[in-house]
């Protein structure tokens, strides 16, 4: 470590405070419009020439003649249809540093429901058209699981707020869906988001530990959040997807984080993966391994893809359906 590190950490924390208050106090949707110092300075309720100049040189914020607005990068994340939101990105970067904290001093950082949302939130796909292009490419790159569900069902394993199958029943009007989720505070926004986009009636959204679900040969596909699945549940997890599958149904997991060979990525990867192993999470297994995951429990693999939108592997139940 070099001062030099230690500098550039003080001012990505300095910064990381900065954008994480801006949001909280409403400076970034009251900059979405253009607004001048004089304006800035009585939402602050203080003068906030500093403020501004800080915003600006952190790429927050934009010229515009005298006023000041969004950048419009910022802008476009912050917009409700955004594919994944800056805002929930902002909460869970500030949590993750808390979490940092706190597995230094106790070895473990475990999540309220509220946290739980907020991770949650930060990784799923947000409704909107931008969402269902981004799970239309995805069904472009794995057909047998748009073809399985797009008249038949998915079962969604640790469905979070969502963000995929929601999405998904938004585009295929024949696919039902029954979601297994372990966190109320999570499951409620699922609901919500269900009914906002009028798929709730093809929607069983359940509040459980998916180790308890019990369905025998009733799913055409299934995809299972596995980054998000402690060690001491997977192989139960495993064995309830196998059984709920129908004979030849399809299992799709995704490899979300992959460690990279070195440089400043290097160095948040550890802090990254030690909170997530601090709650058993096998943060970053390579696809090899989660296909020998599933191979042991009793799928067979289809194949694995890479695409922009991660890397996946495709497995099914063996057997044809009866
Ligand atoms: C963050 S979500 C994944 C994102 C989601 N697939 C989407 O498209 O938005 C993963 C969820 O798995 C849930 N989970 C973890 N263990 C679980 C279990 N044993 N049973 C049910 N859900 C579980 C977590 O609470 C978490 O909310």
């Amino acid at each position: 470590m070099t001062i030099s590190s230690l500098s550039s950490w003080e001012h990505g924390a300095q910064a990381l405070a900065l954008l994480k208050a801006a949001l909280d106090r409403g400076y970034l949707d009251f900059l979405a419009s253009p607004r001048t110092p004089a304006e800035v300075s009585e939402f602050a309720g203080h003068p906030a020439g500093d403020l501004l100049a800080a915003f600006e040189g952190h790429g927050i914020v934009v010229r515009d003649g005298e006023a000041y607005r969004l950048d419009q990068e910022v802008a476009a994340g912050l917009a409700a249809d955004a594919p994944i939101g800056l805002a929930a990105r902002i909460v869970r970067a500030d949590l993750l540093a808390r979490q940092v904290a706190e597995v230094v001093r106790t070895g473990t950082a475990p999540l309220t429901g509220d946290e739980s949302l907020i991770v949650a939130q930060s990784v799923a796909l947000q409704p909107g058209d931008p969402a269902r292009a981004v799970v239309d490419k995805l069904h472009g790159a794995v057909p047998e699981v748009r073809d399985a569900i797009a008249n038949g069902r998915m079962l969604d394993v640790g469905s979070g707020v969502g963000g995929y199958v929601l999405t998904a029943l938004s585009l295929l009007p024949g696919m039902r869906a029954t979601t297994l989720e372990l966190v109320p505070e999570v499951a409620a926004v699922a609901r919500q988001r269900a009914h906002d986009l009028g798929v709730a009636d093809r929607a069983d959204i359940r509040v459980m530990d998916a180790r308890r679900f019990h369905a025998w040969d009733e799913f055409d596909a299934a995809f299972w959040a596995q980054p998000f699945f402690p060690e001491e549940t997977r192989t139960e997890v495993l064995a309830m997807i196998l059984r709920s599958l129908r004979p030849g149904g399809v299992l799709v997991l995704q490899q979300l984080d992959a460690e990279p060979a070195g440089g400043p990525e290097r160095a948040a990867f550890t802090l990254a993966r030690l909170v997530a192993r601090s709650a058993r999470l096998p943060f970053a297994r390579p696809l090899a391994d989660l296909v020998g995951e599933a191979e042991a429990a009793g799928f067979t693999l289809i194949r694995t893809l890479e695409i922009d939108l991660g890397r996946l592997a495709l497995l099914r139940r063996p057997g044809v359906a009866g």
